[in-house]
């Protein structure tokens, strides 16, 4: 009787092979009846075995290769090589988020206050730590190689179609309140961590941010821990103090919520745009949270990414600099940020290889 399935492939094998020089279903019997070579074949699979265990990425190789090159490739170490090239006393140890234990029992001294670091600011850290989160997620922390993409807010991004390439990234970090809803086409849907801060704190996170997505508060002032703890614990809401109308009502999980260890603030300013950590009230200089953003995955992933980052010519007046509102660089005047000081220091990051870009920069 015919089996029309695809089961009885070995025992029609017979049949087909004079007419077709179809080989393989009986070399593979044959072998199979050798003893031998079930050794032989046991052997060759221990080995294999053993190969995958000793470097998990060439078992990837070896088995997925062909699939998704790029999805693939880790660069195991050479973040860590390269960062320790251009920051003094790289380290991967700090945390990445504060953490309760620091407040509790015993306060781990912090030479600088605010944004550099929580000096002055303790006793508002142990009421807001005991009411978030301050672990990474296991989903995050046990990835094998942690592919980041860096997004920043650029103007680059328009019509760049990019999303598709963004949303492939283990890990995608958003900056302030960069929409995604309506702009997926060119920047992506995944949201990793958003780092923001009260005055760039969207007014609705729920929509803007994924179910699981970080909400990274970036402190520069003490006032910014009072606007977490009101919103957090329903307290009357601080309205002076921020250079800008910060949320007032902000539905956002606080499972969800985490306070950004400012030694990452500290090392953008000190190591990577060398501003002197005590600076005369008139020339304050601080990190922008893009640069900021970039550090922090210098500091945690395997490989990273840029996108978004950049400023129009400053001889372009008329050019926007945010891909989804219509501001240009003289918005950034006041600010207390030297965006060419920053070009420059992405640009040596570029160049050592240690980042690499997405969208012009
Ligand atoms: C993907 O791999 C190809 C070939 O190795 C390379 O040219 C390309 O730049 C890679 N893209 C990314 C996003 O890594
Ligand atoms: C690096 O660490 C050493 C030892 O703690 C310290 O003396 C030195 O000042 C640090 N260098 C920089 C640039 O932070
Ligand atoms: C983006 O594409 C649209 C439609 O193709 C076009 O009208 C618009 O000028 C483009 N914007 C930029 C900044 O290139
Ligand atoms: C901003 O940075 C540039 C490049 O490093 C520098 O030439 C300039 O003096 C800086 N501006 C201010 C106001 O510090
Ligand atoms: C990265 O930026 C450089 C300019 O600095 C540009 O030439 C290059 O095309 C950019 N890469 C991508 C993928 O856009």
């Amino acid at each position: 009787m015919e089996d029309p399935g695809g089961s009885c492939e070995v025992t029609s094998g017979s049949r087909d092979e004079s007419s077709s020089p179809r080989v393989t279903p009986p070399l593979a019997i044959k072998m199979i009846k050798s003893r031998g070579k079930i050794l032989g074949v046991l052997a060759l699979f221990l080995v294999m075995v053993w190969y995958s265990i000793s470097r998990e990425d060439r078992y990837i190789q070896l088995f997925y290769f062909p699939l998704q090159e790029n999805k693939t490739t880790c660069p195991v170490g050479e973040v860590e090589k390269k960062a320790a090239q251009l920051i003094a006393n790289y380290t991967r140890d700090r945390p990445l988020f504060l953490q309760l234990k620091d407040y509790f029992w015993v306060r781990t001294p912090s030479l600088y206050e605010l944004p550099y670091g929580t000096k002055g600011s303790e006793d508002i850290l142990l009421r807001l730590l005991s009411v978030t989160s301050y672990a990474m997620p296991e989903s995050i922390q046990s990835l094998k190689c942690r592919r980041c993409a860096v997004v920043g807010n650029g103007h680059r991004l328009r019509n760049s179609s990019m999303g598709e390439t963004i949303n492939t990234y283990d890990v995608v970090i958003r900056l302030n309140n960069a929409p995604v809803h309506g702009y997926e086409q060119d920047v992506g849907s995944k949201t990793t961590m958003r780092l923001f801060y009260p005055e760039s704190a969207h007014f609705n996170p729920r929509r803007e941010n994924d179910p699981d997505t970080l909400l990274v508060l970036v402190p520069f002032k003490p006032m910014d821990f009072q606007w977490l703890e009101a919103i957090l614990n329903d307290k009357k809401r601080v309205r002076k103090g921020f250079w800008k109308q910060p949320p007032l009502i902000w539905d956002a999980n606080p499972e969800q919520v985490r306070i950004l260890n400012p030694y990452y603030m500290e090392v953008t300013a000190a190591k990577l745009l060398n501003l002197p950590m005590k600076q005369p009230r008139k020339v304050k200089q601080k990190p922008t949270t893009g640069l900021l953003a970039i550090t922090l995955a210098l500091h945690f992933c395997d490989l990273v990414h840029i996108a978004g980052f950049g400023y129009p010519d400053s001889a372009d007046k008329k050019q926007t600099i945010h891909y989804y509102e219509q501001i240009t660089l003289k918005s950034m005047a006041t600010s207390e940020h030297n965006v060419s000081h920053e070009a420059l220091a992405i640009k040596r990051m570029l160049e050592l290889g240690l980042v690499r870009n997405l969208t012009y920069f």
